[in-house]
This record gives C-alpha cells, structure tokens and sequence, in this order.
C-alpha cells in the first residue's frame, strides 16, 4: 500500500494529512498560527510562522506511516500571497497576504498601464483585484524600495514551503493564476503584462501542471521533517482548486458550492471560458487541460455566524439549558435551523442581502453592506433566520447565473464547508438552485471524511506518483456521492423571489457608497 501526503498552509494553521491509495484518511495533523493586521485592510503573515508549523504537523503525522511509505506530497494554500526572497532565499518582508486590501491604487496603475480592462482579459483572463499579488509587487516597489532592491524571486505560499521542502523554485497553474501575471489561456506567464508593468520575469518560478512532479525532497528538508530525501513533490494546487479536485469537481456540469465563512462557487470548465466583464475569476484548473470558472461571496456562512452572535442570544441559551437538564449536545446553529423551518420558503416577503463585508462577485463592492427588506408586522425571528439562509442561497445562484449564461450546462452542485452540514440549507439550495444538491464523502455522525484542500494536494501527489492514471481517476476511486437533495415545489416561489433580490443591489448601490461615507 502506497500512502500519499497533503499539506495545506491555510490562513490559519498548517494541515499535513495521510491517505491511502483508497482514499481512506489514516493520519492527519494541524498546527495553527496567526496573522497580523499592522495597519487597517493590511493582513501579513511570516512564511517562518508556516515553516515551522509544516515541520511540526510532518513529523506528527510521520508518527504514524513510516516515511519509506510515502509515494508523494501535493501542496496547497492560500492564494494570493506575496512572498519575496533575496537571491539567497531569504524573506525579505511579512508576507502580503490574499485578504490583504491595500493596493486599490495599484490596481487602477496596472489598468492603466495595459490601457484598461478588455485588455488585462485579454492577457490574463481577469480584472486585477487588490488581493491578487501583482499589484503587491508594484505596493513594495513604491513604498518599499529598500526591499524592493533586493528582490529576486517571488513566491505563493505553498511555494515558499515547496523551496524550503526541495530548494526548487516552482509553483503550478492554478495557484499562479491567482497572481494577475499569468496569460491563464496559455497556462504560462504573461511576457506582455511582465513588460507592460517592469517587472523581471526572471523573479518568478517554473509552472508546472499541478499533478506532475516539480521537484523532490531535499537532503537539508529530510534531516529537518523525517521524509525521505527524493520524495517526489508534484505542482500541488491553490485551496480552492485543490479543494475542487477533493470533492470530485473535475468534469463539466458538477460545479460545488462552499459555504464556509466565504461562499465559492466553483466549476470546472473543458475549455477557455471567460465571464465577458471578468466577474468570475477565470482560472486555471489543478487538472491538466482544464479551466475553471470561480465565483466568490464574502460571507455566506458567515452571515449566518454573525445572526447567531446578533441576534441569537436566546438560542445560545436554549442550547445551554439542553445540554445540562436533558444532557442534549445541540448547538446554537441547530436550534436557529429548526426555528427557520418553521417559517415558509421566501419568508412571506422577507429577503435578507448577505453583503455584510462587501462583496466580490457579482458586485466587486466594498461598499456593499447587508440589508432586510420587506419586514411586516408579522415576521418573528424565524423568518429572519431563514431569510439569512435563503438570501445566502440567492447569492451563490448569482454566480451560477453568470456560469449558465456562458453554456456551463450544470446537472449537479455539491455542497460543502461547514454549512452544508444543514439539511435545511441544502434543501433551500436545491431549491433556489434549481439543481439536484449532492454531499460527499460524508457520515452524518463523523461529518465529512475527506473535505478540504489538503485532501485534493493528496489526491494530485497520487497522480505525480504513479498511483492513479490521471487527477480525473483519483476522484473516481476516492470520491462519492453520500447525500442528495433534489429540488422540489419551492422552485417557482424562489425564482420569483430571486427576481426581487436581483433588482435589489442595483436599486441601493449609491445609497451603500453615501452610507459608508457617513457611517465612517
Ligand atoms: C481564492 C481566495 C481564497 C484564499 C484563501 O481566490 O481568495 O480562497 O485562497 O483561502
């Protein structure tokens, strides 16, 4: 038996986790770090902080199944980031990280620079936004030119643990399409755009396909983690694509939805497709001659954490008094989703807009802010806690929008991320979807068994390591469909209702922006 190891270097913690050739979890680690936020939008990070988290969760899980046993490693993470090193290898600043919102200003520069926006689609398949990493670059270049002087390479997060793993510097197209430098139709990166905004190509690493073998393990990185020098590392994937291929999101016409603090909507496409205005983030897929189109809602899950901590006191409660007098482990959430059950589909008139911290697609607008509208003299807290559920739902059928209007011809929507753990949800989804909703390997006691970008990275390295034919046989041999919602007599009621919500941004977007201004 031949083991495959993942390692995922998320926001808040380093996972490592060990499948065998079944797909079965036998080992799995996670150790967790911080991030800083020196000045207001900033968000850094220090790629030591991962390093030595990633040596930690190697060796624990290493614990487990000897290192002779591992066929390969796949790395994943947080897109976006910006690591700079010397040319001795050296970090040279904080890393700037993918939530980090200080570049707006070089954003509209490399716009300019490229003569506008039809022409940065053209080069790169999507508008520059202040989380890619090109306009950090330009960020350094301008405020910091001591460092900037002393730049030579520039890496992703999963990169940077992939140079202190093998001394290589690589990185893989899914990830790099999330940098704003790569031509994401040619899967290489964009000399015209390199020119266009001086910055050296020489500073960034190979691409790689994302299954294929980039390096190996070096003689320093064994005597540090315990793997075995020459361990094969293949390309690995950025988090979402990674956790694409780990939810069998690798076909045409099954498309996920992630309902973590942020909601994605995730497809993935035979062919070059782009949004003609650029709202989905055209990417690169961890698949060899795939694309995948990418929406992303900034709180989906998230909107409902924040109705728990609003407005959920007496849940909070409820929840305690179960627990002690009838020894019950319900939770919060749990007991707002039954309150939510009882008021009907479309919340006789209410509709909640999730857009509490902006938002990305459809409306890249920080401005944005959540809203009710519509309240009677008869909604009761059900009817607000199911409005969060279905404005949420309303909001990631915007993205599924924009995928079918541009022939994505979608049969089935997996869901996951914590809230897909809801029935409710799924159901309301189904329903808003119009769109049979699936779950994968998942066990309504234990929860899901393989969720996460850790498990795809895992998934690639099979591939990289002989161990399946191809990423598309990997999925087939680990992933399967568990649980499915179909859509039922509420489809009609939430379209109806959909239609309202749509016209809803429109009609208060200036009034968000002179909001803002005063609220400030
Ligand atoms: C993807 C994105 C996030 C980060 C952090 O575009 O911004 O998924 O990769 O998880």
């Amino acid at each position: 038996m031949s083991y495959l190891l993942g390692i995922d270097v998320s926001t808040t913690a380093t996972k490592a986790l060990v499948i065998d050739e079944r797909g079965s979890v036998v080992a799995i680690a996670s150790d967790e770090y911080e991030f800083f936020t020196p000045r207001p939008l900033w968000a850094e990070q220090n790629p030591a902080d991962w390093w030595r988290a990633c040596v930690k969760v190697i060796r624990r899980v290493l614990e487990k199944i000897p290192a002779r046993e591992i066929a390969g490693i796949g790395l994943t993470g947080q897109m976006h980031g910006l690591v700079l090193l010397d040319a001795e290898g050296n970090v040279l600043r904080p890393c700037i990280m993918w939530n980090d919102q200080r570049t707006a200003k070089q954003c509209a520069e490399i716009t300019d620079q490229v003569g506008g926006t039809k022409n940065l689609l053209r080069m790169i398949g999507n508008p520059v936004l202040p989380g890619f990493t090109a306009p950090k670059i330009l960020w350094v270049r301008e405020n910091e030119p001591q460092v900037y002087a002393r730049a030579a390479h520039v890496l992703l997060p999963k990169d940077y643990l992939r140079y202190k793993l093998t001394g290589a510097y690589a990185t893989e197209v899914s990830d790099a399409s999330g940098t704003a430098l790569l031509d994401v139709a040619q899967r290489n990166w964009s000399d015209e755009l390199l020119k266009a905004i001086e910055i050296p190509r020489a500073w960034l690493p190979d691409v790689f396909e994302s299954s294929v073998v980039s390096a190996k393990i070096s003689a320093d990185a064994a005597n540090e983690t315990g793997l075995l020098e020459g361990t094969p590392v293949v390309g690995g994937g950025g988090d979402q694509a990674a956790q694409a291929v780990g939810t069998g999101i690798v076909q045409e016409g099954i498309v996920s939805a992630t309902l973590g603090t942020s909601g994605v909507v995730f497809a993935s496409s035979d062919s070059y497709r782009l949004e003609p205005n650029g709202l989905l983030h055209a990417f690169c897929h961890a698949v060899p001659n795939k694309w995948h189109l990418m929406g992303v809602m900034l709180s989906a899950a998230g909107s409902f954490r924040w109705f728990r901590d609003a407005l959920g006191e007496q849940e909070k409660r409820e929840a305690r008094d179960a627990k002690e007098q009838r020894d019950e482990n319900k939770d919060v959430y749990e007991i707002l989703t039954e309150k939510a059950a009882r008021a009907n589909a479309g919340c006789e008139g209410l509709i909640f807009l999730p857009y509490l911290t902006g938002e990305r697609t459809p409306h890249p607008d920080p401005h944005a802010r959540g809203a009710f509208f519509g309240i009677t003299l008869r909604h009761r807290k059900e009817h607000f806690a199911r409005a969060v559920l279905e404005g949420v739902a309303y909001g990631l059928r915007d993205s599924l929008e924009l995928m079918r209007a541009l022939g994505l011809n979608i049969s089935q929507v997996r869901a996951s991320g914590g809230g897909a753990r809801s029935e409710l949800w799924r159901q309301i989804l189904a329903n808003v979807f119009n769109s049979e909703i699936a779950l994968v390997n998942w066990n309504p006691e234990s929860g899901f068994r393989t969720e996460g970008a850790a498990f795809g990275a895992a998934l690639l390295a099979g591939v990289g390591a002989g161990v399946y034919a191809n990423v598309e046989d990997a999925c087939a041999r680990t992933i399967h469909v568990t649980d499915l919602a179909t859509q039922g007599k509420d489809v009609q009621v939430y379209d109806d209702y959909y239609q309202v919500y749509r016209a809803l941004y429109p009609a208060l977007q200036t009034q968000f922006e002179r909001l803002g201004a005063l609220a400030t």
